[in-house]
């Protein structure tokens, strides 16, 4: 433990301390050749540490954001795997009956009428499918 606490309280700040970094920006430019070869283990070391910090966190984030941005149902039940819904033609209650193809209606899978909200907000065009009883 004694090499680990001298390490960190004194040859890492004196190698630190030692580094030819510049004041400013323009203080690069005036650098010696030695003195960049000095820098290029502190430099690849602080790129290393940003690359596996990156790594390590970008994928989830970037697998969260892939699936929730191509979502288009928000939040029908949503504890089903795949939302289906069956009707027998000939159980249609009245000459028509509309089902819901925004995902916005309160009454799914019939359609309420949200799509045109949707529509307003959006400048998108759903509509439902409508299924009519065929005149006998
Ligand atoms: S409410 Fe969704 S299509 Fe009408």
């Amino acid at each position: 433990m004694d090499s680990v606490s001298s390490l960190v309280k004194v040859s890492l700040p004196n190698y630190l301390r030692n580094l030819p970094i510049p004041q400013s920006l323009t203080g690069f430019f005036h650098l010696s050749a030695s003195e960049w070869v000095s820098l290029i283990p502190f430099v690849g070391t602080v790129s290393f540490v940003i690359y596996a910090s990156v790594k390590a966190c970008a994928p989830p984030l970037l697998e969260f954001s892939r699936k929730t941005s191509h979502m288009i149902n928000p939040n029908i039940r949503k504890d089903e795997k795949k939302v289906v819904d069956f009707l027998e033609v000939e159980d249609l209650a009245s000459e028509k009956v509309s089902f819901c193809r925004c995902w916005k209606s309160e009454k799914f899978p019939y359609c309420d009428g949200a799509h045109r909200e949707h529509n307003e907000e959006t400048g998108d065009n759903i509509g439902p499918v409508v299924i009519k009883r065929k005149a006998k």
